[in-house]
């Protein structure tokens, strides 16, 4: 393990002004999103989509500080056989890779799931080094509900994020460590906020235990928020205030930076959201976005999956892409209010 490598990664993947791009869409929820604009989910839809992405040199060269990538996308080329890897690197944003297998149910735990993906793990990251990725993903998803989340469902979930999290340490890959906790359901922000806390204590313990070094590592944490079915719904500053007084009281302050996921949050609720926590600031970590739907939904309508639109798309991105960009700085409401001015 070279830790100098690993900081400086880290360090990057959360510079100020830019976030990470989650592109590593899974073949199956790629499909759901193609379905949703009319489009054929084949490989080489996949490939002329997230191309478009890659190629928007304006977003990517200064809002974007790395992008995580699917298995596929990062043994593809573009149309002119550049590959993928390569457009991305141009651009001075770091490739990424997801690798977790995803969420399978958890014996004698129902309605819960156990990431998995730990069983050759050591031998995927070499090969993935090589394909260009300077950093991992691994997702682990708590549900809340009656009942659940169950200790051994959170203690499960936190130790296969901690073996991860240690592999990818080993080969100079930066873990991207992401207990989600869903915002499917009818709870209230208390009963998030109260499962969140919970939830990163023990990620941490596990981490502590499996050895990972904080200083190489960045936290992907889901915000403090009511469930989507809540009718009891938190003003923009108090899932800000939340979400700030769960990770003090759990992320410690060697740990370089968190990258939020967007979880289902509209786009505007994700930037307004991020741009709150950072104009409170005054935290020991960089705070910024690592955001799939949040980025990507409004290019992925423009497009449609029609060439003449891809100009569009494009421009889609981008505008999103810099929102959280400011938004990542405290910037974002204050720069509405300007121009409203
Ligand atoms: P969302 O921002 O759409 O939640 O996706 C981020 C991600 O990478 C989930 O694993």
């Amino acid at each position: 393990m070279n830790l100098d490598q690993l900081a400086g990664t880290a360090e990057a993947m959360v510079q100020p002004g830019k976030g990470i791009l989650a592109a590593d869409e899974s073949s199956g929820t790629i499909k759901k999103r193609f379905d949703a604009i009319g489009v054929e989910s084949t490989p080489d839809n996949r490939r002329d989509y997230r191309e478009l992405l890659f190629r928007s040199t304006e977003a990517m060269k200064n809002y974007i500080s790395g992008v995580i990538l699917y298995d596929e996308t990062l043994r593809q080329n573009a149309r002119d056989g550049t590959p993928l890897v390569k457009l991305i690197e141009q651009a001075g944003a770091i490739p990424g890779i997801k690798v977790d297998l995803g969420a399978k149910p958890l014996p004698f735990c129902p309605g819960e799931t156990i990431t998995e993906g730990l069983d050759g793990l050591r031998e995927r990251l070499v090969e993935y080094y090589r394909l260009g990725a300077r950093f991992a993903k691994w997702r682990a998803v708590i549900d809340i509900g009656e009942g659940i989340p169950t200790w051994t469902a959170v203690q499960a979930n936190a130790h296969a994020l901690a073996r991860y999290a240690a592999l990818c340490q080993e080969q100079n890959m930066v873990p991207i460590v992401e207990p989600e906790v869903l915002m499917d359901g009818a709870h209230d922000i208390d009963r998030c906020a109260t499962v969140t806390e919970f939830v990163l204590k023990i990620v941490f313990q596990e981490l502590y235990e499996q050895r990972a070094v904080l200083e190489g590592m960045v936290l992907k944490p889901n915000m403090v928020i009511a469930g989507k079915k809540s009718p009891q719904q938190a003003s923009v500053d108090e899932v800000a205030e939340r979400t700030l007084t769960v990770l003090k009281r759990c992320v410690p302050s060697a740990v370089p930076g968190i990258a939020f996921l967007s979880g289902g949050q509209s786009d505007e609720e994700a930037t307004a959201h991020l741009d709150a926590m950072n104009r409170i600031g005054g935290v020991p970590w960089r705070l910024t976005f690592s955001y799939g739907r949040a980025l990507q939904a409004a290019p992925q309508k423009a497009w449609s999956g029609k060439p003449e639109n891809v100009a569009a798309a494009q421009r889609a991105f981008t505008h999103r892409a810099r929102m959280n960009g400011l938004a990542s700085d405290g910037q974002w409401r204050r720069e509405l209010e300007e121009r409203a001015a």
